[in-house]
């Protein structure tokens, strides 16, 4: 394949370097004469491992050459990768000047090329960036509409300087986002010699799995500080501790709890995240993090409760009220904490739970609900189709598996706030739905 690469920075010279190593012929476009300059020479205008032989290797071969030629560069390549940077603006949002100056230009050069000609972003850029700006930039500058001679692909580069040429030939995955329809053949073949899942998914997600992935590293290494800080000043061999936590595979470093959703509530988090709290205070330890989490978790409660506001005032039917699912437990859960706003600001409440149900009967959690909700208790039906009774709005935090075929028709023509991420709900027919955190 034959490959320009606007931007020869950390991560377009490393592209360089490996895609002529795949065995492309690869033209590293840069406005840095002195970047270009070194290119030429055979040399990498960046430090890293591994790279200074790449890049020599390439040039000795005839696989990679520079220039500043924007023209010639896409006339002479079926694809351009764009590794320009996208650094902070003043007010903090990604500057996307670059990208959009380079999508332009390589546009206005494709007006020009005979054949088609397809884009790959590299660069880190905000969720809908493709869809709401560069794609429409793209399109105005070469004259061509995307499908008809014109492809714009997201490929975000997840390397990490320092190791940047060991990860491009061994990445967690390649992802490609595309617009809809569009298999992205052009890509997956650039890297058919790589070995690492192909995920492909639209250019939104696509931006948006980088955008997070690198607040998401950025939460792992403040949770370790601030968690390693307060460890040590109890007298706790905090990397030691570290070490076991990342043991668990099945809760700690795995995929659970990693999926959007209503907040979190029960006997343990709430209570022992107050207790390490406790102990960071006595320690005299900060924890900024670490002290957002709970009034976080609280604001997830207020963005349901103001979504059922926005819908007016109305009788509201509650599926689930322990907090969460397959439990009677109702200590501290955040269905009880929105139950009792709703109660507060005067709407008409029914309330069905089957597990909480069976133990107001049966009396195992009797005495809780006696002694914490008798308020809510009271609004308790006893089948989902009593909650919709005379209702047009369900809120849906939580059902059992055997509730779902009677919830889900007796919710035909209501509007229903989902706050679980039920597939189901989603896909069923002749309901207004909305998702609140998805
Ligand atoms: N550095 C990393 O570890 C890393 C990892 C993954 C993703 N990213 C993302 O990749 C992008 C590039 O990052 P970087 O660290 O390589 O940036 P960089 O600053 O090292 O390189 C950017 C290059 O783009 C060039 N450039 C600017 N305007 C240009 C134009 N109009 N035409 C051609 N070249 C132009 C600059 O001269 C520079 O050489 C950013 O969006 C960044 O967030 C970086």
């Amino acid at each position: 394949m034959r490959i320009s690469v606007f931007g020869v920075g950390y991560v377009g010279v490393v592209s360089c370097g490996c895609l002529a190593e795949l065995g492309h012929e690869v033209i590293g476009v840069d406005v840095a004469a002195e970047k270009l300059a070194m290119l030429r020479s055979g040399r990498s205008p960046i430090v890293e491992e591994a790279i200074d032989a790449l890049i020599a290797d390439a040039v000795r071969q005839g696989r990679l050459t520079a220039t500043d030629d924007v023209i010639a560069a896409v006339h002479q390549t079926d694809v351009s990768f764009v590794s320009v940077g996208t650094p902070s603006a003043s007010d903090g949002s990604v500057s996307l000047k670059a990208v959009e100056h380079v999508i332009t230009t390589i546009g206005e050069a494709i007006r020009t090329k005979p054949g088609s000609h397809a884009v790959v972003m590299r660069s880190t850029v905000p969720p809908g960036t493709a869809d709401d700006n560069l794609v429409p930039k793209l399109e105005a500058a070469s004259g061509r509409r995307i499908g008809d001679g014109l492809h714009y692909y997201s490929n975000p580069e997840f390397l990490r300087e320092g190791s940047s040429v060991r990860d491009f030939r061994r990445p967690p995955f390649t992802l490609i986002g595309a617009p809809d329809g569009d298999d992205a053949a052009i890509v997956r073949q650039i890297y058919a010699a790589i070995e690492a899942p192909i995920h492909q998914t639209s250019l939104r997600v696509a931006e948006s799995v980088k955008h997070i992935s690198n607040v998401f590293h950025a939460v792992k290494l403040t949770f370790a500080n601030e968690a390693g800080a307060v460890l040590a000043a109890a007298g706790v061999d905090a990397r030691d501790a570290l070490r076991l936590l990342c043991e668990d595979r099945v809760l700690n470093i795995s995929p659970a709890y990693l999926r959007p959703g209503f907040a979190f509530g029960g006997s343990c988090l709430p209570k022992d995240i107050r207790g390490f709290l406790s102990l960071a205070r006595q320690r005299d330890i900060r924890v900024p993090m670490l002290q957002t989490l709970l009034p976080s978790n609280e604001t997830i409660v207020d963005r349901a409760f103001e979504a059922i506001m926005r819908r007016g005032r109305q009788p509201v039917a509650l599926f689930g009220l322990a907090f969460k699912p397959g439990t009677d437990d109702l200590r501290e859960s955040p269905f009880v904490m929105l139950a009792e706003k709703l109660l507060g600001k005067g709407f008409d409440l029914r309330i069905y739970d089957r597990y909480v149900q069976v133990a107001r009967l049966m009396g195992a959690n009797r005495a809780y609900i006696d002694r914490e909700i008798p308020h809510l208790e009271r609004l308790m039906v006893a089948s989902p189709e009593a909650a919709l009774e005379g209702v047009r709005l369900a809120v849906v935090g939580h059902v059992t598996r055997e509730d779902r075929p009677a919830m889900l028709s007796a919710l035909s023509g209501h509007t229903v706030l989902d706050l679980a991420g039920i597939a189901e709900l989603q896909q069923t027919r002749g309901i207004d739905y909305q998702g609140i955190c998805w």
